[in-house]
């Protein structure tokens, strides 16, 4: 269906086609938007080329091709001051090293023991015979920081107890060559799973999963995934806590008669359900055990009981929620001065 909105769409990407076309765009580098960067660590910046093809012939593989890196802004030349990197001098603004094959069209770099100074936007230059070009239109922004960023952790499937769930922190590798280290603190015994990932944009992460099964008992327990990124001699820390919040059915189920001892027929006792739940329970139901059998009695947290004889015996509840049920223990009320029948005491 060609709705308005679509063809509105179309004609806005045929024009940007358009545009691209007759653009002056002679150089078409790829490199991610933006790359968080530690001070005194190193930075990949993952980086390819094309050149369109109006130019491609301009391009001679076996004529080494040198590549420049511009800071701020796309200025090249006579009384520029923003050429930090040029691959073919020997001495440059920044200590760095192009380890892609630019024959390859891959510009893909490093930088060395960068500083905060370096944060900015660059943009990529090739300078070869007969052809230079700048990109003017894309540019890799370096964000250096003193502090790595925290790792991500995500959850896969339904927390709830008894099942399998598996857990992923991921951290950015920005210097692949000194990735971080990732640990877990969990409340279970489990085996991590390390490697280093390619993201989308051709950079670098840590990943970590773990697998284990739930119990009722991890709920509310704290996880933590810490990432250590070695940086020189040194270690910088950042790491990311949460909670785990996990179902399960009614646990600690509890039935509780009051008062506790024999009662006067005529009088009134209380009974009480407590028990734990994720989400809390819905339905408190109350049993009697009359002839052998459970006989539902009321339903409620608690109720209260104006005895009469046939009230002696035995009685438990249940608790319910959305995961199951639990069931307490059975509890005896006895009544004070009767005989014979089950649950009365003698006086
Ligand atoms: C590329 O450069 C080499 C060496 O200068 C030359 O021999 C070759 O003819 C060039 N190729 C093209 C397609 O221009
Ligand atoms: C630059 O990188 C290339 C390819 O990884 C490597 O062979 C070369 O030794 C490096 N040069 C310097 C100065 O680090
Ligand atoms: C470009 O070069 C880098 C560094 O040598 C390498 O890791 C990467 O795989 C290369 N990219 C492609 C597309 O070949
Ligand atoms: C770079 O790529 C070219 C062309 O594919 C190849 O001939 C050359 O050996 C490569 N250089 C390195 C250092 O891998
Ligand atoms: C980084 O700088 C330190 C001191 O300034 C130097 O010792 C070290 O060799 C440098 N590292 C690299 C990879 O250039
Ligand atoms: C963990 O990462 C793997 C690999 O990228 C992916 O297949 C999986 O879906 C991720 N799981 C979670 C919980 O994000
Ligand atoms: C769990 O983590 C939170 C937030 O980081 C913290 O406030 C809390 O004290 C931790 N709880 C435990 C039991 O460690
Ligand atoms: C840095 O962390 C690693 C583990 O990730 C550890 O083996 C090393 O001792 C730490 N170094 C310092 C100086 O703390
Ligand atoms: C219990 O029920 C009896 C008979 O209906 C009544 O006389 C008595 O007052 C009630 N006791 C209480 C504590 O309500
Ligand atoms: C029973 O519960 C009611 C209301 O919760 C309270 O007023 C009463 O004192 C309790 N009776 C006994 C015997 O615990
Ligand atoms: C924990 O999970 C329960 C049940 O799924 C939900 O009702 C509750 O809102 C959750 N609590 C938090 C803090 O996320
Ligand atoms: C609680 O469970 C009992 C027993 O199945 C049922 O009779 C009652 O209707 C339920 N009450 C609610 C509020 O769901």
């Amino acid at each position: 269906m060609a709705c308005p909105e679509n063809m509105f769409f179309l004609i806005g990407l045929f024009m940007s086609g358009v545009l691209a076309c007759f653009g002056k765009r002679d150089l078409i580098a790829t490199m991610p938007d933006r790359l968080d960067v530690l001070t005194g660590s190193c930075v990949q910046i993952p980086c390819a080329f094309y050149i369109p093809d109006q130019n491609d012939y301009k391009f001679n593989s076996t004529i080494l091709t040198s590549g420049v890196w511009l800071k701020g802004s796309t200025k090249f030349g006579e009384g520029q001051d923003n050429v930090r990197f040029h691959s073919s001098k020997t001495v440059n603004r920044y200590q760095g090293n192009i380890t892609g094959n630019m024959s390859q069209k891959n510009c893909t770099t490093v930088f060395f023991n960068v500083t905060t100074s370096y944060s900015d936007k660059y943009f990529f230059r090739i300078e070869s015979q007969p052809f230079r070009a700048t990109d003017p239109d894309k540019s890799v922004n370096i964000d250096v920081r003193d502090l790595p960023p925290s790792p991500i952790i995500t959850v896969s499937g339904e927390v709830k107890e008894g099942t399998p769930v598996s857990l992923n922190c991921s951290a950015v590798a920005p210097c692949p060559e000194h990735p971080p280290e990732l640990t877990w603190t969990l409340p279970t015994q489990f085996t991590p799973e390390n490697q280093l990932q390619e993201n989308p944009d051709q950079t670098k992460s840590i990943l970590s999963t773990v697998t284990f099964t739930l119990s009722y008992l991890h709920h509310e327990k704290n996880i933590t995934c810490t990432a250590v990124y070695p940086v020189g001699t040194s270690n910088k820390t950042a790491e990311h806590t949460m909670m785990l919040n996990v179902s399960f059915s009614p646990k600690d189920t509890l039935a509780s008669i009051s008062p506790a001892g024999p009662v006067l027929v005529g009088s009134c006792v209380n009974l009480t359900c407590s028990s734990t739940a994720n989400p809390p329970v819905t339905n408190f139901t109350w049993f009697q055990i009359s002839g052998g059998k459970p006989t539902q009695e009321a339903s409620g947290q608690s109720y209260t009981l104006n005895v009469t004889v046939g009230d002696g015996g035995l009685y438990y509840c249940e608790a319910r929620n959305s995961h199951g049920r639990g069931k307490s223990e059975e509890e005896k009320l006895a009544i004070k001065g009767k005989t014979g029948t089950l649950g009365t005491i003698l006086d």
